[in-house]
């Protein structure tokens, strides 16, 4: 695997690929590799001709307080990882490679009207620093096909409508969420729960999928399945920052007409903060 710190060795590189008529795949990730990000690697091995990985913790996509500095770093783990799953290069450039000037950049990308909802009114900032930070690494890598896990749902959604809009030529493929065998979505971010909140975290997937079973017996309205999902998290000891029934398209709020929605989550438990989600299919799901 080729390992690139700077724009230009890897701009030469992919540009060669190119020329030669190869397609290539890339998987942008913040390091700390673990197989939910492996499958994304393994999925775009099955498109692409060449695989590129991009390892880059990005400082604008963090708020203030968060936990950037913390953010677990395991590079020659990774690097190692990455070599097993078929990568054929590595972009991992320091933080003055992206952004010279240090701060934040005069440039911006935003998709606001999907950025300051949901997990973006609890995260100030955050899909600006997501967006920005992908159209970057997208005008760098120029890749055919990019992976993105499903269990950011609401990034790959900001993700995709930044590629229509800004007519980037990328196909964005969505991935199935890893999952540890008791049912819990796989983040970096699990390795900050102890031993106690590690036996309570799957009650977050539990409960969306108690809200897909309920949403399609059609007892009860989005709202109270909504409200009794908070109140369980909460009884559970979790402290929720939301637990919402959207339109899968574009997170809009869900009307009657809508079959395709998303039961999405976002709950703290201790130093964590836990994301999930499960897409519904309203057609086949109401008894
Ligand atoms: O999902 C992530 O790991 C990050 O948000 C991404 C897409 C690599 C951008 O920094």
């Amino acid at each position: 695997m080729d390992i690139y710190q700077n724009i230009s060795e890897l701009r030469t590189s992919v540009r060669s690929w190119r020329r030669e008529g190869q397609v290539i795949g890339f998987v942008p990730t913040m390091g700390n590799l673990h197989d939910g990000h492996l499958s994304l690697i393994r999925k775009a091995r099955e498109r692409s001709d060449r695989v590129v990985a991009s390892i880059f913790v990005n400082p604008l996509q963090f708020g203030e307080g968060e936990d950037f500095d913390g953010y677990p770093r395991t590079e020659s783990r990774d690097q190692s990882l990455l070599i097993e799953n078929g990568c054929d290069a590595l972009f991992a450039p320091a933080v003055t490679e992206l952004y010279p000037e240090g701060g934040m950049p005069v440039t911006i990308v935003e998709v606001p009207q999907l950025s300051n909802i949901l997990c973006g009114a609890h995260r100030p900032g955050h899909f600006r620093g997501v967006a920005t930070v992908v159209a970057k690494l997208f005008n760098l890598v120029e890749p055919d096909l990019a992976v993105f896990g499903e269990k950011d749902y609401q990034q790959l959604v900001v993700i995709r409508r930044m590629v229509e809009d800004l007519c980037f030529p990328v196909e964005i493929v969505p991935a199935t969420t890893g999952r540890e065998p008791d049912g819990l979505a796989m983040s970096s971010r699990n390795q900050y729960l102890t031993d106690n909140e590690r036996a309570i975290a799957p009650v977050l997937f539990a409960e969306l999928r108690k809200a897909v079973e309920a949403l399609g017996s059609g007892k009860q309205t989005p709202e109270e399945l909504c409200r009794a999902g908070l109140a369980a998290l909460e009884e559970a000891g979790f402290r929720p920052d939301y637990f919402e029934i959207r339109r899968a398209s574009d997170l809009a709020q869900v009307g009657e007409d809508d079959l395709r929605v998303v039961i999405m989550a976002a709950a703290w438990l201790g130093r964590a903060r836990l994301i999930d989600n499960i897409q519904v299919d309203l057609e086949y799901t109401s008894g």
